[in-house]
C-alpha cells in the first residue's frame, strides 16, 4: 500500500494526536453519534453508517481536494481517544487547507480542543506548508467559532442560507487564518 500524502504524529503536554487506526473505533463513535456533538454538524447516523464512514476515513489518504483525513485526539497519560480533529485540502494547489474539530462531551470545556486544534496548526504551517487554514461552522454553534476566535483565526464570510442539515435550510461562518498570521 503506498504511503499518506504526509504523517501527522503530534505531542503536547496533554494530548497525542495522529491519524484515526481501528483500535479508535468505540472511542469515536462514542462521540460521532452523540447528539450533542453532531447538532450542527452532520445529519444523524446509525452506528453502522458511522462505522462506514469511519473505515472510509481510516484507508489510505491522498491529500486530493475535499478528502479529509481523520486524527484522534488521545489523552497523553491513557489510551481514550477524546475527540477528533479533521482536515482536507479545498485546493492543494494553492495549499489552501479546512480543519474540523470535535471533542467527547465528557472530555468538553478543559481546554483540550484550543490545545489540539493550536498544534495542528503550527504543524501544518510549519511543517507542511500551508498556507491559508478555514474553518466552517453553524452561527448557532458558539462552541466552535469561540474556540476559532480563541485561535486567532477571523471571520471571513458568513454565507446565508448555504447548506441543508437535520431537515433545515443552515447559514454558515467561514473563519480563516493564513501562515503570516499565526503568533
Ligand atoms: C467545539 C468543541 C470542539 C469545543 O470543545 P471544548 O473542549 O469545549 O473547547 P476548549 O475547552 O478548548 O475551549 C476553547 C474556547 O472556546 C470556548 N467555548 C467552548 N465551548 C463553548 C460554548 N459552548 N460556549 C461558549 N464558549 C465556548 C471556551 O470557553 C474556550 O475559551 P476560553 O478559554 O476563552 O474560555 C466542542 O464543543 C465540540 O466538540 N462541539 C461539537 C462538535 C462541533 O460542533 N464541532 C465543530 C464543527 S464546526
Amino acid at each position: 500500500m503506498k504511503e499518506d500524502c504526509f504523517t501527522i504524529d503530534i505531542h503536547t503536554q496533554r494530548l497525542h494526536i495522529r491519524k484515526m487506526i481501528p483500535a479508535d473505533l468505540e472511542d469515536a463513535l462514542e462521540h460521532r453519534l452523540h447528539e450533542d456533538v453532531a447538532r450542527y454538524t452532520t445529519d444523524p447516523m446509525t452506528r453502522g453508517e458511522a462505522i462506514a464512514f469511519y473505515k472510509k476515513r481510516m484507508a489510505q489518504w491522498n491529500g486530493g481536494d475535499g478528502e479529509w483525513l481523520s486524527l484522534s485526539i488521545i489523552l497523553a497519560n491513557g489510551q481514550k481517544a477524546i475527540g477528533e480533529l479533521g482536515f482536507n485540502y479545498v485546493a492543494r494547489k494553492h495549499n489552501l487547507g479546512e480543519i474540523g474539530y470535535r471533542l467527547n462531551p465528557a472530555y468538553q470545556g478543559n481546554g483540550y480542543a484550543f490545545e489540539a486544534v493550536d498544534a495542528l496548526m503550527w504543524e501544518l504551517f510549519g511543517n507542511k506548508g500551508l498556507h491559508k487554514l478555514i474553518a466552517i461552522c453553524d452561527p448557532r454553534n458558539t462552541g466552535s467559532y469561540r474556540l476559532m476566535e480563541k485561535l486567532k483565526m477571523k471571520k471571513e464570510a458568513h454565507f446565508k442560507s448555504h447548506v441543508f442539515r437535520r431537515g433545515e435550510w443552515c447559514d454558515e461562518y467561514v473563519y480563516s487564518i493564513i501562515r503570516n498570521e499565526i503568533t
